[in-house]
């Protein structure tokens, strides 16, 4: 299969873990004998620097022609300190989402044994853990009307969103709980918002066309609780933009690292694939960063293109890169090894074998 892959390295840590990823698709290349072209293009403060711009126009136009992006991180300390710039580099990964039409961000979240001791959370709690979260990612209040009164002191984000838009992701999610465990959570605030109450209302709707999987709505308050009191009992998580936000990231307790979580970001056309984790400024160069998430986001592209055994011999490179503890420090606070090291190592293990994930 040829893949036109286009890669958006961003700020920070972003382009260090993305090269790991590279590493490793290179690896997946040679050992199943593809081809996969890449170019790479500037998004974010660095393209601030270079073009004025958080998404020029030329990256976009190289995404929108790509079977799809790569994504490493956005974000910088000069702009996060301060409220007063009016661009943004996260304007640069929202626009991108919105105007290819990413409007599904799917972030799973399965907890690897090997690693079961890193999360702050009890074992038994959050062993066999495996949910995955559907975020909808081109509506709510991060797109809706933001208004600044004249003197600076009143301000407001609408949060609205179309039965259309909510319906879209519904389907994706209900399809995706048919193929698992059957049980779909609808997370919202419908006690509360207008914009909720027709997301229940929706989503209840489209539930009775999928008899077989059962659904359950809880309000977001609970769910914060509940996914870290029992996060078994998940299997679908379906909620808007700004909980699914807020509900990836606290879910990423459970596995102890955000540097190890993947997610997808899928539309009709395009498809991006990013780590959870943002762009760590801190640790830029420093070769600390855990290229993990990034690594398994690139395994999430090559199964979204069908490529099942692509994808499993990455992942199971990754996971003998815990058990043998070769991980970056985030991980294994005592651990010696960097970025490129584990890259190296988890690249140097992609071989075509008939080894299954059993990770649980
Ligand atoms: C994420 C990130 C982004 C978001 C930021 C960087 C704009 O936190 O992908 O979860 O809020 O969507
Ligand atoms: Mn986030």
């Amino acid at each position: 299969m040829k893949l036109k892959i286009a890669l958006l390295g961003g700020d920070g840590i972003g382009p260090e873990v993305l090269a790991q990823s590279v590493k490793c698709l290179r690896a997946v290349e040679e050992t199943f004998s593809h081809r996969f072209e890449y170019q790479e293009a500037p998004v974010g403060a660095i393209a601030m620097t270079s073009t004025g711009k958080p998404l020029p126009d030329e990256t976009l136009e190289l995404c929108r022609e790509s079977n799809a992006i790569l994504f490493g991180a956005i974000g910088a300390l000069e702009y996060d300190n301060n409220p007063d710039a009016k661009v943004r580099p996260e304007q640069g990964l929202l626009k991108l989402r919105k105007e290819l039409g990413l409007f599904a961000s799917i972030r799973p979240i399965k907890t690897f044994p090997s690693l079961i001791g890193n999360s702050p959370l009890k074992k038994n709690i959050i062993a066999n853990t495996d949910l995955v979260i559907f975020r909808e990612l081109t509506g709510g209040i991060y797109f809706g009307r933001k208004t600044l009164s004249a003197d600076g002191s009143v301000a407001s984000d609408l949060c609205q969103y179309s039965e259309q838009e909510i319906s879209r992701i519904a389907h994706l999610a209900f399809k995706a709980a048919k193929k698992r465990r059957k049980k779909l959570t609808l997370v919202d605030k419908a006690n509360v918002l207008e914009s909720s109450r027709l997301w229940r209302k929706t989503v209840t709707e489209i539930g009775k066309s999928y008899p077989e999987v059962e659904m359950q709505s809880l309000f977001i308050d609970n769910a914060a609780v509940q996914m870290m009191m029992d996060p078994r009992q998940f299997d679908i998580i379906l909620t808007d933009n700004m909980f699914g936000d807020i509900l990836s990231d606290q879910g990423s307790v459970i596995i102890g690292s955000t540097g190890l979580l993947p997610s997808a970001s899928v539309g009709a056309e395009n498809a991006m694939f990013e780590p959870f984790h943002g762009s760590y400024p801190q640790a830029k160069a420093k070769n600390i960063a855990n290229p993990v998430a990034s690594i398994l986001s690139m395994a999430m592209m090559l199964q979204h293109f069908g490529l099942d055994e692509e994808a499993n011999a990455v992942m199971v490179a990754v996971h003998k890169s815990f058990v043998k503890k070769v991980v970056t420090p985030d991980v294994l606070g005592s651990s010696k090894y960097g970025t490129d090291y584990v890259g190296d190592y988890i690249s140097g293990n992609i071989v075509d074998s008939d080894e299954n994930l059993n990770l649980n």
